[in-house]
């Protein structure tokens, strides 16, 4: 059977642990792609983890480089190229910079690895998983964003550590855009089946809801740059569920046109917002919908309405990709 390679662009903090995750999950070989100033340390950290095989029991072959003819044939591409927020920063302060970035990144991608699935993790991400969408030109199951494997499982450890209970049996979702607005929904998070709502006060779940809205920014305090380890294991969780064809539903940022309410009217003119997505070898393969409340979809509504404020800006800078 042929080996799966799932090339990583960016080998900084996400895109170095997203190769660690899925080394240490023998997924497939692993190509970590830098720009030439930094081809050293997309070596350097390819070699390290490679030499963690014989420990960890891997074969994954892992190579760095700053050429893109080495992902051709790719299966996956993660794209985590781009600026990290400083303390103080909102993801959206980093659109100027990281579209420009994002561009160039997948016109490479469009180029060499044109049949792979593209996993946008560069912030601001619902805007760069849109850039990736306008300039591969792939298909809308061929492009999506990791951003709800991440808040979801803040969600859900944030309950563990309340409840003092297994992360493994808190189920939890969570929908709109990878910003402080994204929509956890209580209504539909549980402990091994037992609703969330029975188990705390009302006031105890909204305070874990903020926790997990603004969880990214917690991190980004305490260590001055963003997360690194949980967002890559998300990253992993999706590449793992494509490669694997698993079929998991792992909320994620996929492409909508009247689902959740996104409604353009407009074939051709949707949005990439998270939602319930389900995932195996050929991406995207189906929105999971279902019907939210009015105060759900008043919720999910204005963290639509940002994430078109956000496009709009991309619009702006780069109008051919309107
Ligand atoms: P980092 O600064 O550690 O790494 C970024 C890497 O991208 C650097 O190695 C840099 O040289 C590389 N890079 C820059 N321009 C490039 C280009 N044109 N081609 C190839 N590589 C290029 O940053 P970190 O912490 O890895 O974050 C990466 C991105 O992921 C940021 O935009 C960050 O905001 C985002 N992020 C998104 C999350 C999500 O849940 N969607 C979670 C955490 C971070
Ligand atoms: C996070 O949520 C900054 O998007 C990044 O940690």
């Amino acid at each position: 059977m042929r080996r799966a390679k799932i090339s990583i662009i960016g080998a900084g903090n996400v895109g170095a642990t997203c190769a660690h995750w899925a080394a240490a999950k023998e997924l497939g070989d692993i190509v970590l792609l830098d720009i030439p100033d930094r081809e050293g340390v997309a070596k350097g950290k390819a070699l390290d983890l490679a030499c963690c095989g014989p420990i960890e029991r891997f074969d994954s072959k892992i190579i760095g480089t700053s050429d893109y003819r080495d992902i051709a044939g790719s299966d996956v591409v993660v794209v985590t190229a781009g600026l990290p927020r400083k303390p103080g920063m909102s993801r959206d302060d980093l659109i100027q910079t990281n579209v420009g970035i994002v561009k160039s990144v997948c016109e490479q991608i469009r180029e060499f690895a044109p049949d792979s699935i593209v996993i946008v993790v560069s912030n601001p991400l619902d805007a760069m998983v849109y850039t990736a969408w306008k300039v591969t030109g792939f298909p809308t199951n061929r492009i999506m964003g990791q951003a709800g494997a991440l808040d979801v499982a803040r969600f859900r450890e944030f309950i563990a550590m309340e409840l003092n209970v297994s992360v493994e049996d808190i189920s939890a979702l969570l929908l709109g855009g990878h910003g402080d607005d994204m929509v956890p929904l209580p209504r539909l998070t549980s402990v091994h089946g037992i609703p969330l709502t029975d188990l705390l006060p009302a006031d105890k779940i909204n305070a874990l809801v903020e926790r997990a809205k603004v969880g990214g920014g917690e991190i980004v305090k305490l260590m001055g740059t963003s997360a690194y380890y949980a967002p890559a294991s998300g990253t992993i969780q999706m590449v793992e569920a494509i490669i694997k064809d698993k079929k998991r539903i792992i909320p994620s940022a996929a492409y909508c046109e009247d689902e959740f309410g996104v409604a353009t009217g407009q074939k051709g003119k949707g949005y990439f917002v998270g939602v319930p997505a389900l995932l195996g070898s050929k991406g995207v393969e189906k929105i999971v919908t279902f019907k939210m409340t009015a105060e759900e979809q008043k919720l999910m509504d204005e963290s639509v309405s940002h994430v078109k404020d956000l496009v709009a800006v991309v619009n702006k800078l780069f109008p051919e990709l309107a």
